[in-house]
């Protein structure tokens, strides 16, 4: 561990975000879960099984969501939109507060973990910083510029590799410049961001930059308390409902959330929207063409290939789901990625095709914690496809190159997205 501080200048030179994040995420396992997604669907749209098979088909994603796959518990996995629907709407049968074991020593007492009351009163103070307005202003000053800057490090070399240039970097560093963070304290950010969320390779080292983010994060909200700008972090501080306010701890567990939550998701969620538009060249000829078709194509691609597959709620008293009994203490993991490919719902599910009628996907969850970054996720993926097809021209996979996948048991995206452009 290095004992750089997120204020002094320059991070280890040979430390590569990238590298270090893919080994800890285990790139390269599972290729392609969603024929036997479907197998199942045929038989179950719910099913009880054990917790190794609900959550995980390799060991990795298992570690990296800090599960122990020995204990005995009742486990239901909801593969069927409607059953996915059902739990995500009702927060009081399904609780959130199992993920204080899973993700607590990380991040803290986060919003993902609460239940009702407390989660609205949170989700109304620290919602003020993502209103759609607010993306508005994001956007025009912020995130065109950085999609910009990490397009001007490749475009004249004609050939690159998207994820490692665009996808991967641009999310993390928005979030950055929204917080405020000086530009100089990046890189160092950006390492103890990407340790903290490899926590299922090498906890102790995610412990400690967690740890090190709080106090970094400790200093610039006592500054932001005394002079407040027009950031994230500031927006936060001043936040008031009902005459309650975020505490220190609380603004702490949100900002070292936004990373996983917001940085991570992204990456894979544009780079598997790229990934779909390049291995579907006509597709990416119609939006290159037309633009009036981003929207649509940008909810494709969650639809077909959303970055998070499952996520878990607990069962707070005896319920029913799609017909089955699920007793008092169950463990419900809901299968977002199964659920958007429901035949009852598409037609073609497996198919990646923009011009599909639209209908509500549930890449975003549902209910009281339906993703609260969506407009920003939306907005930062318009911005970095527009600028993709305006300055690099005739975009297409690299046909030298091996063709990329896309891989992940739990969090999903592309190897790699190697690219030619004239
Ligand atoms: C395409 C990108 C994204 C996807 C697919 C996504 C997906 C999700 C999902 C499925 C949840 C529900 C988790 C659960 O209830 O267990 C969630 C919650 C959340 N997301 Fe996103 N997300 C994305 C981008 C973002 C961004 C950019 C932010 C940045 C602000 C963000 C912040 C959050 C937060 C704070 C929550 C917790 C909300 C709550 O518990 O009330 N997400 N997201």
């Amino acid at each position: 561990m290095s004992s750089a501080e997120p204020n002094e200048p320059v991070a280890e030179p040979e430390y590569d975000p990238f590298e270090a994040f893919n080994r800890s995420a285990g790139i390269g396992v599972v290729e392609n879960p969603y024929p036997m997604f479907a197998l199942i669907r045929a038989e179950h749209t719910i099913k009880q099984e054990d917790l190794g098979e609900a959550m995980v088909a390799d060991a990795a994603d298992a570690e990296l969501l800090n599960l122990n796959m020995d204990e005995s518990i009742n486990v239901f996995t909801a593969f069927g939109f409607d059953a996915v629907q059902q739990v995500l709407k009702d927060g009081e049968t399904f609780s959130s507060a199992g993920y204080a074991d899973i993700m607590g020593p990380v991040f803290g007492h986060s919003i993902l973990e609460m239940d009702e009351p407390e989660h609205h009163t949170y989700r109304g103070l620290v919602q003020q910083a993502f209103s759609r307005k607010a993306m508005e202003t994001w956007e025009r000053d912020l995130v065109r510029g950085v999609v910009d800057e990490s397009l001007d490090s490749i475009v004249d070399a004609k050939r690159g590799d998207l994820v490692r240039s665009l996808t991967f970097p641009f999310p993390v560093l928005v979030i950055a410049r929204m917080l405020g963070l000086p530009r100089e304290d990046l890189p160092t950010f950006h390492r103890q961001a990407v340790e903290m969320i490899s926590a299922g390779f090498e906890f102790d080292r995610a412990i400690s930059a967690s740890n090190k983010l709080f106090e970094y994060f400790s200093e610039i909200i006592a500054e932001r308390r005394r002079h407040p700008s027009d950031d994230v972090i500031s927006v936060l501080v001043q936040a008031e409902l009902e005459g309650e306010h975020l505490d220190d701890a609380q603004i702490c567990s949100f900002l070292r959330l936004l990373l996983p939550a917001g940085a991570e998701t992204t990456y894979r969620s544009s780079s598997n929207l790229l990934f779909g538009l390049l291995t579907n060249p006509d597709q990416l000829d119609a939006l290159r063409a037309d633009r009036g078709l981003m929207n649509q194509a940008i909810e494709e691609g969650l639809r077909w290939e959303p970055p998070l597959l499952g996520i878990m709620r607990t069962a707070t008293r005896d319920t029913e789901i799609d017909g089955m009994a699920v007793p008092a203490g169950s463990v419900v993991a809901v299968n977002l990625g199964s659920a958007n490919h429901d035949e009852r719902y598409w037609d073609n599910a497996e198919e990646f095709d923009i011009f599909r009628p639209p209908r509500q996907h549930i890449a975003f969850a549902w209910g009281p914690h339906m993703c609260l970054g969506l407009h920003l996720a939306r907005m930062e993926t318009r911005v970095a496809l527009t600028q993709v097809l305006d300055r690099l021209p005739n975009l297409r996979l690299d046909p030298e190159a091996e063709p990329p996948f896309i891989t992940g048991a739990v969090f999903r995206a592309p190897n790699a997205l190697p690219v030619v452009w004239d």
